[in-house]
C-alpha cells in the first residue's frame, strides 16, 4: 500500500534498469513517470541482455503490472520496436502493460526539431539523444502537444497535420533539410499498434491500485543532475527526473511516497555535453571506461568517466529525500591502488561543498581524499561479508559522509550479482 521511488542520483545510466528488475518481486506495479526513449535501461538475466527505452523494467517478471505514466513522452516507432522484441521473447504485453492516455506523443517532426536545434547550437549543443525529447516537452508546456488519448479521436489526423504544419514553419527558421514521408508512414503504422494496447486513465488506475493494497515502484529515467530545474542547466533533459516528478508524472500525491531509493555508481559518468567537475582525461578515466563498458545504451556514445563527487551526491540526496542508496558497479573499481573521492570543490581559492549556481561557467577544482584500493574480483561474490576490507571501508566512508544507508551493493550487470547489505525497509 505504498509508493516507493527508485531514481538516479548522478547523470543517468546508474543502473536503474537492473535494480528495478531485482526489486520488482516486492512490488505489484512498476511505473515510469518521466522521460522517454532518451532512456536506455539495461537488464541482464538467464544469459539475456535487454535494453528498455519506454517500457518499465518490471516487464520481464510475471504478474507485475507496468504503467507508462502521463509524464512520459512516447515515440510510437521506438515503442513498437520495443514491443516487437518483447513479444518475440513471449513477454505478456497485452496483460501487463498499461499506457496513460495523458502521455504525450513524439512526432517525427519533434525529432527533426531536436536535430535542427542541436545543429544550430554548434559547439554549445546539449548533446541530446536526438530522440525529440526537448521539442515534445516544449509542445506539452506550450499546450500544442498530441497525447496518446488523441489517437482514439476522429480528428486525430487533423490535429497531427496542424502540429506538423507548425513544426514545418519552425524548421524553415532553422533552414534544416528533411524528408518526412518514410518516418511519417512508419509512425502511423505504429499508432495502429498503440491503439490495440491497454490505454488507461493512469492516475485513477494507480490510485486504485494503492487503495487496493498494491505496492508501486516508480522508476526514474535519466538522473538528478539532468533534472530540468535542478540539473546543470542548460545541459539537462526536459523533465523533472527527481522524486517530486513522481507526483506530477503519475498523479500520485506526495504524501503517498514512502521510500526513495537513490542509485549511484561507485564513480561518475556523463554522456553528452555539460559540466563534470571530477571528469578524468587520463589513463585512469580510460580504464574506468573500458572496464565499466561505459558506452551509451541508447546512442552508443562514449560516456565520460571520473571519480565520485560527494557535493553532487549530497545535493541529489537532499533534492530527492533519498532514504536509502544502491551503489552500482563496485566491481569496476577493483585493481586501482587508490580510489579518489571528491569531498569539496575549490572555486576561486574557496572551498565549497555545495553545487554552485554557475556550475557551467565556474572554474571548479575538485578536492580529493584518497582511499586504499582493492584487487579482488568482486563479480563472483554472493555475500556482503566477502567484500575486501578496503572496499568495506569505502562503503562505510560513503555511508557516514552521505548520512544515508547503503542497502544494496551491485557487483556485476546480472540480476544475481546483487549484494543486499542491509535489509530493505
Ligand atoms: P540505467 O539507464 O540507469 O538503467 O543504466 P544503463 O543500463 O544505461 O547503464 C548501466 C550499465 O551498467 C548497463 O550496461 C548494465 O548492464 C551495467 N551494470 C549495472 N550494474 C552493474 C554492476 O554492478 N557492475 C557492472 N560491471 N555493470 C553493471
Ligand atoms: P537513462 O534513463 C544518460 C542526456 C543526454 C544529453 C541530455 C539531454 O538511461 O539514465 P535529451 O535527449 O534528454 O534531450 O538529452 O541528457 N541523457 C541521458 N544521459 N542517461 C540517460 O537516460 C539520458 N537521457 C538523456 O546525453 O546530455
Ligand atoms: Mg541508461
Amino acid at each position: 500500500m505504498a509508493l516507493d521511488v527508485l531514481l538516479g542520483l548522478q547523470w543517468g545510466d546508474e543502473g536503474k534498469g537492473k535494480i528495478v528488475d531485482v526489486l520488482t518481486p516486492k512490488y505489484n506495479v512498476i511505473a515510469r513517470f518521466q522521460g522517454g526513449p532518451n532512456a536506455g535501461h539495461t537488464l541482464e538475466f538467464n544469459n539475456i541482455k535487454h535494453v528498455l527505452h519506454t517500457i518499465p523494467s518490471g516487464i520481464f517478471r510475471e504478474n507485475t503490472k507496468n504503467v507508462i505514466g502521463n509524464g512520459v513522452v512516447i515515440d510510437p516507432i521506438i515503442f513498437k520496436n520495443e514491443i516487437d522484441k518483447l513479444k518475440q521473447m513471449n513477454v505478456a504485453i497485452e496483460e501487463n502493460l498499461f499506457i496513460s492516455k495523458k502521455a504525450h506523443l513524439i512526432l517525427p517532426t519533434h525529432r527533426l526539431l531536436d536535430a535542427a536545434s542541436e545543429k544550430a547550437k554548434g559547439k554549445n549543443k546539449i548533446g541530446s539523444t536526438l530522440k525529440g525529447i526537448g521539442p515534445t516537452y516544449m509542445d506539452k508546456t506550450g499546450r500544442n502537444g498530441l497525447r496518446v488519448g488523441d489517437i482514439l479521436t476522429n480528428d486525430f489526423k487533423e490535429k497531427y497535420d496542424q502540429l506538423v504544419e507548425k513544426h514545418a514553419k519552425l524548421l524553415t527558421f532553422y533552414a534544416f533539410d528533411y524528408d518526412l514521408a518514410p518516418a511519417e508512414k512508419e509512425w502511423f503504422e505504429s499508432i495502429e499498434l498503440l491503439k490495440k494496447l491497454t490505454l488507461v486513465d493512469s492516475e485513477y488506475f494507480l490510485n486504485n491500485e494503492l487503495r487496493n493494497g498494491s505496492n508501486i515502484l516508480a522508476e526514474g529515467a535519466q538522473g538528478t543532475l539532468l533534472d530540468i530545474d535542478f540539473g546543470s542547466y542548460p545541459f539537462v533533459t526536459s523533465s523533472n527526473t527527481t522524486s517530486s516528478g513522481t507526483s506530477t508524472g503519475l498523479g500520485i500525491a506526495p504524501n503517498k511516497i514512502n521510500n526513495v531509493i537513490g542509485i549511484f555508481k561507485a564513480y561518475c559518468t556523463r554522456v553528452g555535453s555539460g559540466p563534470f567537475p571530477t571528469e578524468l582525461f587520463d589513463e585512469t578515466g580510460k580504464k574506468i571506461q573500458e572496464v565499466g563498458h561505459e558506452f551509451g545504451a541508447t546512442t552508443g556514445r562514449e560516456r565520460r568517466c571520473g571519480w565520485l563527487d560527494i557535493p553532487a551526491l549530497k545535493y541529489a540526496i537532499m533534492i530527492n529525500g533519498a532514504t536509502e542508496l544502491s551503489m552500482m558497479k563496485a566491481d569496476v573499481l577493483s585493481g586501482f591502488d587508490t580510489i579518489k573521492v571528491c569531498t569539496h570543490y575549490k572555486i576561486n581559492g574557496r572551498l565549497v561543498d555545495y553545487m554552485p549556481y554557475d556550475i557551467c561557467d565556474a572554474d571548479i577544482e575538485p578536492v580529493y581524499i584518497e582511499l586504499k584500493g582493492w584487487t579482488e574480483d568482486l563479480t563472483q561474490m554472493v555475500s556482503i561479508d566477502e567484500l575486501p576490507s578496503a572496499m568495506q571501508d569505502y562503503i562505510d566512508f560513503l555511508e557516514d559522509t552521505l548520512e544515508t544507508p547503503i542497502t544494496i551493493v551491485s557487483v556485476g550487470p546480472n540480476r544475481n550479482q546483487t549484494l543486499i547489505r542491509k535489509q530493505y525497509a
